[in-house]
Formats: C-alpha cells, sequence, structure tokens
C-alpha cells in the first residue's frame, strides 16, 4: 500500500536527529506532537503496527534502528542478528515514517561499555529478567539514552515484548520522562505466530512446532475459566507446549501485570482481581522464542485500556 508513501530523512547523527526535531517543533504548532518507536529493525508487520500508530498520533514520527549491543549476553545472537537497511527504510517509507534514525555502535556508545547504567529492579527481576542477565539493564539504558536525544512525546512499544513495556513504564515514571508510553497489540502471522525479526532463524520443521506457543495461549484462557490455579495453569500449558518434540521451554511463568510478580497461593485465576501475565519462552533448536497473554482485564490500569 502506498497510502503514506514519503522519502524519510535517514539520519545518522545524534546532532543531525536533535537539529531535525528542534526545526520541526520550532516550525509546527505548540500542539504538534514527536511519536518515537524504537527498534533494532530487520522489520516486520508488528514493527509497522507501531509505526503506523504512531504516524496516525503525531505529527513527526521518528523511527530509531539499532542493534544493541548492551541488550545481548554473551552466548546470544548480536553477531547473526538479521539486518536489511535498504528493506526497512522501505517499510520504512511506506508507512509515513518522517526520520530514520540509524545510528553506529560508536555514535551511541564512544565509550564502552558505558560507565552509566539505568537499571529498573523488581519489574526486571522474573521471566526474561532471569534467564537473559543484563538484557534488560542494556535495553533501559539504551532506551533512556533514546529518550533524552529523541525527546518524544509519545512512544510505542509492543505488548509481544510485556515486560519490557511494564521495566520501560517503570523507568519513565521513576525517572519523570515526560513520554507516554504506548503499549501496542501483538501483531501474529496467520496461524497464530507472533512476528518477530528472530523468526527467520527457524527451519521449516521449527517454524511448524513454534505454533507450540500461540497453541497453548489459545487454550490458557479456557484454563482460566475453568478454575486453574497459576501452579495448575503452567503445568498444562508446560505438557502442552512439549508435544512440539523440539521444544526446550526456558519458561512458562504466571505473573502480575504490569508489577511483573509471581502469583502463588492456591486460589483460582479466575477470582484474581489484577490483570495477570501468562508469559512463555521456548527454545527450538538454537531459536529463542517469547509469546504472552494478558487476561483478566477487569481491574486493567491505563496501560491495558490503551493497548486495545
Ligand atoms: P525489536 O525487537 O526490534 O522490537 C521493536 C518493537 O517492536 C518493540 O516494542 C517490540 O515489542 C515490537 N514488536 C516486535 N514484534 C512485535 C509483534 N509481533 N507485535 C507487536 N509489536 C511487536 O524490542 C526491541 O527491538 C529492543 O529491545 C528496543 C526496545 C528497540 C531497545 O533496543
Amino acid at each position: 500500500m502506498m497510502t503514506h508513501a514519503k522519502t524519510p530523512a535517514i539520519v545518522r547523527t545524534i546532532a543531525e536527529l536533535r537539529q531535525r526535531i528542534k526545526a520541526y517543533r520550532r516550525a509546527a504548532s505548540a500542539e504538534a506532537t514527536v511519536g518515537f518507536v524504537p527498534t533494532m529493525g530487520y522489520l516486520h508487520g508488528g514493527h509497522a503496527s507501531l509505526l503506523r500508530r504512531s504516524v496516525h498520533e503525531n505529527g513527526l514520527t521518528v523511527l530509531s534502528i539499532f542493534v544493541n549491543p548492551l541488550q545481548f549476553g554473551p552466548n546470544e545472537d548480536l553477531a547473526r542478528y538479521p539486518r536489511d537497511e535498504e528493506r526497512d527504510v522501505t517499510l520504512a517509507a511506506s508507512n509515513g515514517v518522517d526520520i530514520v534514525f540509524l545510528p553506529s555502535v560508536e555514535e551511541m556508545y564512544p565509550v564502552y561499555p558505558l560507565l552509566t547504567t539505568v537499571s529498573v529492579s523488581s519489574v526486571s527481576e522474573h521471566l526474561c529478567g532471569a534467564s537473559r542477565p543484563g538484557h534488560f539493564d542494556g535495553v533501559a539504558t539504551v532506551v533512556a539514552k533514546l529518550f533524552n536525544i529523541v525527546q518524544p512525546d509519545r512512544a510505542y512499544f509492543g505488548l509481544k515484548d510485556a515486560q519490557q513495556v511494564a521495566v520501560i513504564a517503570q523507568m519513565a515514571a521513576d525517572l519523570s520522562i515526560p513520554v507516554e508510553i504506548v503499549p501496542c497489540p501483538i501483531v501474529r502471522e496467520q496461524d497464530g505466530l507472533a512476528l518477530s525479526s528472530r523468526n527467520v532463524y527457524l527451519s521449516a520443521g521449527e517454524r511448524e512446532q513454534s505454533l507450540a506457543l500461540s497453541r497453548s495461549l489459545a487454550k490458557a484462557e479456557r484454563w482460566v475459566a475453568a478454575g486453574a490455579t497459576a501452579q495448575e495453569l503452567a503445568k498444562k500449558l508446560a505438557e502442552d507446549i512439549r508435544q512440539a518434540p523440539s521444544a526446550d521451554i526456558d519458561y512458562v511463568e504466571i505473573v502480575t501485570y504490569p508489577g511483573m510478580q509471581p502469583i502463588i497461593g492456591s486460589g483460582a485465576l479466575r477470582e484474581y482481581a489484577d490483570s495477570v501475565l501468562i508469559a512463555l519462552a521456548v527454545r527450538f533448536g538454537r531459536t529463542r522464542l517469547i509469546d504472552n497473554l494478558i487476561v483478566k482485564p477487569k481491574e486493567a490500569g491505563d496501560l491495558l485500556c490503551s493497548a486495545k
């Protein structure tokens, strides 16, 4: 679709980005807002949904593409993380993005590793925080830095990474960063697999088995309705996922959302008043996939309402 097609400015330095945003704000009316979508590139329909929402809601949309070394562990996929700058810029253009920020590692981190780290406790503790030590420090640090560079009015994040949304929202609140964090729903393939830049790693057989994640989550709501406790639900999900022979479970966790604290106790989840995040991380061969579902939105805060 060419509805929004325009050529975005390609910016590689912090100084030029600041200058362009400043010029926009000076020329635009007082109500004009800047929307920001941080990514690591190799863009897909999930990223596009964030971009479209930002373009719709703001006068200027900035997309950043930066494979952030700080958030990868020593044995993770930093070196082979997929990249395709040309395709990304085309996708940005067709979605109406105004500025694509493509900094080098040297531009973002003249001193590496940085001497300053942003670390969000408690919400970063479990799930991916436990299985990827240091990951959320890397995410919080780069996003804080990007927020300082772009100074957006709104920033868009996908609920595919629900814990990341919780970490960033907590960081922005704790540090009084004047940005509205906008959580956006998970975009999936027709067969249910959540879109991810890492899906290209999957062999044909692994791709087929990867449906175990979305399929088990589709059953979760039924199990909750039937009266399962958090522990029972986690057990049922794990059993279901293990029916895919190459599935190697990293975690199946049921936590409060957005507090990200394990739900313990013998009560049925359906009696639980607050939002509950059912989160999965599963390896297929060398590829680690995550997926999740947020249930019981009956007393959900703004975070969930704006995700609809
Ligand atoms: P990346 O994995 O490229 O994702 C960028 C944004 O796209 C994140 O907010 C992510 O949640 C969202 N996204 C990814 N897949 C999605 C899907 N299927 N549906 C909806 N949204 C989806 O997340 C990161 O990069 C990095 O950690 C970053 C925030 C850029 C910091 O480096």
